[in-house]
């Protein structure tokens, strides 16, 4: 469902490299089945796809009937890992024209993953007067823009719903046991979800965290999961079968000889939130220790208009690694126009995915030729299947290619620092001394 490429890598690594890059792959593996890795207690992910709770399974469809039921807006609040997975899916399958399209589901905003006070005023205003429904997701509870969101909605649903109706559309999901948003669900009586303890937020998405807005957009979690089922048995042949692996390995090599990004690139619109997913996935696992490539992404042809110049001339840093999808999910046929005063007839009889692809393909070769190598991840189409094996694949391939660069693919230490300033310079009780610390360097 996802295969690897590497035709376009001609003239930039030979296959004797991507084999001798076995043994650290394997190393990697080794660490990660024998969870013997740092990082080792968030590893739930690595057998979500057979090993999850049903029973909660069955709740994340139920909740999402009854929100369809008697809500026409959901709003999803969470930030990071907490939210970038069910957006991707939900604009990839359905479309980042979903709220604007026919449909019989609930329209669907993101909220509590920032902290600008307009973005969030003009959700409110879209939302005006219509019933709506609230799943606030976040692992700690604690997490400053989620939490704040969530008082705003939870006072709007209070004044629209009461105090009793405002209990049926507040949907929580965070830690099983701890934290302030457990207690808050808990004590106000709202329905919650889990994120299991040994799953971090960008490992997500195949947890409630992703399932419950996933399934509320009317996509089908079993075939999601089936997908991922499906990667998780393929990721777990011996190297020489393993498109997963190598890629992982590829990314290693590109690294040691001296890229130090890796642009993803798509050509369908409705893939940038999954190449955001796959940035934070990517970059909070592995740009720690001063290491680590920085992931990018583009959507072509639209950016070949803007950064297509850096690419293809610019400091030779980059890597691209192209998500090739080979069947579109509708297409346009281009008629004859007998005047031709656009001069395009010799288009006339194609697809118009026949044109994307000749873009893709005169692109790819275009940046090869300009040193720039293109790794290729070929889908058949996107489905859910198809999404489910490719989320799977990127999870395992970057807790391989983390343990390859010798990071711990799972935590995230820097994103603390930003905190604590924010904090201090709000006045939060406890950071007394640092506020007045920071304030002496603001000028
Ligand atoms: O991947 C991560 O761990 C982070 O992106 C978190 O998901 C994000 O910071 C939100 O955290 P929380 O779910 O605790 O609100």
């Amino acid at each position: 469902m996802l295969k690897l490429n590497i035709n376009y890598l001609k003239g930039s690594l030979t296959e004797d490299e991507i084999a001798y890059k076995k043994a650290a792959a394997m190393t990697a593996e080794q660490l990660l089945t024998s969870k013997t890795g740092p990082g080792n207690d968030f590893l739930g992910w690595v057998d979500l796809p057979v090993n999850y709770d049903e029973a909660e399974f069955d709740r994340i469809k139920k909740a999402a009937a009854k929100i369809s039921s008697h809500s026409e807006v959901l709003i999803v609040v969470g930030i990071g890992g907490s939210y970038l997975g069910a957006r991707a899916v939900i604009e990839l399958l359905k479309s980042p024209l979903y709220n604007n399209l026919p449909k019989k589901t609930p329209e669907i905003y993101y909220l509590g993953n920032g902290l600008n006070p307009t973005a969030l005023n003009e959700v409110l205003q879209i939302l005006g007067d219509r019933d709506f429904s609230v799943n606030i997701i976040s692992k700690s509870g604690t997490t400053t823009e989620p939490a704040l969101a969530f008082r705003i909605l939870r006072e709007k649903l209070e004044q629209k719903y009461g105090t009793d109706g405002m209990k049926d559309r507040i949907f929580a999901t965070t830690d099983a046991k701890k934290g302030t948003l457990k207690e808050l669900s808990d004590a106000e009586g709202y329905e919650t979800f889990v994120v299991p303890d040994d799953i971090g937020g960008r490992y997500s998405v195949l947890t409630a965290v992703g399932l419950l807005p996933i399934a509320c957009a009317g996509c089908d979690i079993d075939k999601l999961m089936a997908g991922a089922k499906a990667a998780m048995e393929d990721t777990s042949k011996p190297y020489e079968q393993n498109d997963c692996y190598k890629y992982a390995a590829l990314r290693n090599i590109f690294y040691s000889k001296g890229k130090s990004v890796e642009l993803m690139v798509s050509y369908d619109p409705a893939y940038a939130m999954m190449s955001e997913w796959f940035k934070q996935l990517y970059g909070e696992s592995e740009g720690k220790d001063s290491k680590g490539l920085f992931p990018a992404s583009v959507t072509f042809s639209t950016d070949l208009h803007s950064l297509g110049q850096f690419v293809q001339d610019g400091s030779k840093i980059i890597f691209e690694t192209v998500i090739d999808i080979k069947k579109p999910k509708s297409d346009c046929f281009l008629k004859d126009d007998p005047k031709n005063l656009d001069g395009l007839n010799f288009l006339t009889g194609q697809n118009m995915s026949d044109v994307n692809r000749k873009a893709f393909l005169g692109t790819i070769l275009a940046h090869t030729e300009g040193g720039v190598p293109n790794i290729v991840l070929e889908m058949d189409t996107v489905d859910e299947e198809n999404v489910g094996y490719l989320i799977y694949f990127f999870e395992k391939a970057c807790a391989i290619s983390g343990y390859m660069l010798g990071v711990n693919p799972f935590d995230q230490p820097g994103v603390e620092s930003y905190k604590k300033n924010m904090f201090a310079l709000l006045g939060k009780p406890g950071y007394e001394n640092l506020k007045k610390e920071l304030e002496t360097k603001i000028s």
